[in-house]
């Protein structure tokens, strides 16, 4: 049996990135016997470029075909002027719904190596392992109606709907139940329930499944007081269930304080098809300067590969094998610049990879 992957490295840093991360899975590809099959394809503002759309259908195609996608990055300054509709971040919303990607796991862990890379106190951050499953095909980012019209009076009125419905709501905490189950078995939903009743709607359901799942401690938490809480005492989180947008800006705040949004991964999932995408995004401002921390979308490759249903169980050890290489060369103290401090090995973005492939034998 082979898996198909498609590789989409997109914009900016993606393009680094995700060359040491094919590096990557070709050496558990050999050791494993994967029978990885890789192709690439534009997506993004390089696609624009090229094809006058940011997701082509070549692209959308291939990804449809494979069992698995391999994002890098999408955007930059030069494609900010365009129209939203043709707009980089258009291609990532595309793929994700239409390959109905609707769990995004987002896991933040410190690595004991990198403590003190956090921007918060090391009694704080030690030891957070969090879980951000937020959903990613529905809520604000696509409900309908959406845009900006004219007044006849020459005002404008923009205008974005949040609507969830109940089978929407019931997938993605299922997948945050089953997530915790595996962990310390705390889910703490998060909503606005005091003032949004779509988010009222969403605490209700969220509350009904939970029956299924009295192994596991449910709260809840308004948005604004979990964002607050993250930051206070972050190691009281498990599992976060989160709504699109919720989880867009609480996921960014779980990275940040784990001091490295270069070492997170993020894997967007629905039934036995994944596609890796990190939340780092492109990094305008280094791009080509071989600066990129690889460790985001290699770790995110492995979970991938963990979901993925055509590699079975082969998948799910080379997945922990790459996440102990990358271990491995954390601990021997090699660091590119977002995670660098005083004392340890400062490499650029082709050695981290080298070293993390090396690791693996
Ligand atoms: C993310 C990003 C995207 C999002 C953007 C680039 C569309 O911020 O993956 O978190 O908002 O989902
Ligand atoms: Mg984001």
């Amino acid at each position: 049996m082979t898996a198909k992957i498609a590789v989409l490295p997109g914009d900016g840093i993606g393009v680094e990135v995700v060359e040491q991360a094919v590096a990557i899975l070709n050496k558990v590809d050999a050791k494993y016997g994967l029978k990885l099959e890789m192709e690439h394809a534009l997506v993004g503002g390089c696609a624009y470029d090229e094809y006058k759309k940011p997701l082509p259908e070549a692209t959308l195609k291939l990804a449809k075909e494979a069992d698995a996608v391999l994002l890098g990055a999408v955007g930059g300054p030069k494609w900010e002027p365009l129209d939203y509709s043709v707009r980089p971040e258009r291609a990532l919303l595309g793929l994700r719904s239409e390959l109905d990607l609707f769990a995004n796991l987002r896991p933040a862990k410190v690595y004991p190596a990198l403590v003190d890379a956090s921007s918060l106190k090391r009694e704080v951050v030690e030891g957070i392992d969090i879980l951000v499953v937020r959903e990613l095909v529905g809520g604000i980012y696509f409900g309908k109606p959406k845009g900006v019209e004219k007044l006849p009076d020459g005002a404008e009125r923009g205008v974005n709907t949040l609507v969830y419905t109940t089978p929407e709501i019931e997938r993605i905490a299922r997948v945050a139940f089953d997530a915790a189950r595996k962990r310390r078995k705390k889910v703490c939903s998060v909503d606005k329930a005091n003032v949004l009743e779509c988010t009222e709607l969403w605490r209700r359901v969220v509350t009904n499944i939970h029956k299924n799942y009295l192994d596991v401690e449910l709260s809840h938490m308004y948005v604004d007081n979990a964002a607050m809480q993250l930051v206070r005492a972050p190691k009281q989180f498990d599992v976060l269930l989160c709504d699109n947008m919720f989880g867009d800006i609480l996921s960014d705040e779980a990275a940040m304080l784990t001091g490295s949004i270069g070492m997170l991964p993020s894997a967007s999932l629905s039934a036995g098809k994944g596609m890796s995408e990190t939340i780092h995004g492109s990094a305008p401002g280094i791009p080509g300067q071989d600066e990129a921390n690889p460790s985001a979308t290699s770790l995110s490759a492995a979970m991938v590969l963990e979901f993925t249903a055509a590699a079975g169980e082969k998948g799910r050890r080379a997945a922990r094998e790459i996440e102990r290489a990358v271990e491995k060369v954390l601990a021997q103290g090699y660091r590119t610049g977002d995670i660098h401090t005083p004392g340890m090995k400062l490499v650029g973005t082709k050695e981290m990879g080298r070293r993390v492939a090396e690791a693996i034998q």
